[in-house]
């Protein structure tokens, strides 16, 4: 059976403090503390794993903290292959105040890598294509790694016939996009900073949309935090809304996403019920404490509040049709 394929090149570990108030300069006392394997590709295997899906991850780690990443993985019965490189995986934190509920990220760059970590990641990519059905390239590039290395992944993969989900910010992004992914996953100041220009309107999105569409990209979605999402493909344009839902934490609601569009694209989905279950599991991530995500169960009881409707890109004119 193939499989999804996800890589992260520049894991964490996730550690959460939670504390009543944070009071710079000062002696603060934390209330909680816990810590998860994290970084964009493994959230999503993370999520994949928990609706029944047997995702391999792949990327690098480094140092004791990468070896209670890894450990962290097999308990949760999470395939992986990294790469290991000298330095050690970053921390990231989240410091979470009870009082406001703000939460402030403090994320340490990670290690850096050379020629023989990007060689040796590549010798574990090549063999991980063989048993992929989609690969999901998400997150940030360590220092020291080739800008263009999604790209690289993207030529790869695409030579096997092997489809690429990029969810990426920057120059990750933009390279990655040149070289022609099957879909992208932009929130929409991802995709603002990529195409280096504001899009306040709808119609600039549908724009954007449509340019990426017209470099070969198959699927394009623009997420918007509560605001639900847009969906391009060659024949229509889907603006998706999401149910109200009382949020969290909305951290890990993109990766949620991306995890549900690859499982679409896996198990054969319909473009609808991949849209409805995505936006569905999203907002019950983002519904949730920490870096907890929506189970199978729970996206699929939301998916029918969530509300479609659908343009078609060649006329260009709203059809405000609402699709079942
Ligand atoms: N506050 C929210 N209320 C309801 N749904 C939400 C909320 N935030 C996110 N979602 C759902 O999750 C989807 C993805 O969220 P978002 O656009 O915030 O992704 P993101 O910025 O890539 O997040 P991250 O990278 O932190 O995981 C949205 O399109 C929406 O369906
Ligand atoms: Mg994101």
């Amino acid at each position: 059976m193939r499989r999804i394929v996800t890589v992260t090149l520049n894991p964490a570990i996730d550690k959460t403090i939670r504390l009543p108030h944070f009071a710079p300069g000062r002696v603060n006392r934390v209330t909680e503390t816990r810590s998860d394997p994290g970084g964009k590709g493994i959230n999503v295997a993370r999520v994949l794993k928990q609706w029944g899906e047997n995702p391999l991850a792949l990327g690098w780690v480094g140092g004791h903290r990468g070896q209670s990443l890894l450990e962290r993985l097999d308990t949760r019965g999470i395939d992986h292959q990294f790469a290991k490189v000298k330095g050690e995986t970053r921390t990231n934190l989240k410091m979470v105040e009870e009082d406001t509920g703000r939460v402030t990220d403090l994320n340490e760059p990670g290690f850096r890598v050379f020629d023989e970590d990007v060689e040796h990641l590549l010798e574990i990519y090549e063999a991980a294509l063989r048993e992929a059905e989609v690969i999901v390239l998400a997150g940030s590039l360590p220092p020291g790694a080739p800008s263009d290395f999604y790209g690289t992944l993207i030529n790869r993969a695409r030579k096997q016939n092997v489809k690429v989900f990029l969810d990426a910010d920057g120059s990750p992004l933009k390279e990655g996009i040149a070289r022609i992914p099957y879909a992208v996953k932009p929130n929409l100041a991802e995709l603002e900073r990529c195409l280096g220009r504001r899009l306040p309107q709808d119609a600039d999105r549908v724009a954007a949309g449509k340019e990426l569409l017209d470099r070969g990209i198959h699927l394009v979605a623009l997420s918007q935090g509560a605001e639900g999402a847009w969906f391009f493909t060659e024949k229509e344009a889907i603006r998706a809304i999401p149910p109200d839902v009382s949020v969290s934490n909305p951290v890990g609601a993109g990766d949620t996403m991306v995890a549900a569009l690859a499982v679409g694209a896996c198990r054969g989905w319909s473009l609808n019920e991949t849209i409805r279950f995505s936006i569905a599991a999203g907002s019950v991530t983002a519904s949730k404490e920490g870096t907890q995500f929506s189970t199978d169960d729970e996206a699929r009881s939301l998916a029918d509040h969530v509300n479609l409707s659908s343009r078609t890109l060649e006329q260009d004119h709203e059809s405000k049709e609402r699709l079942s």
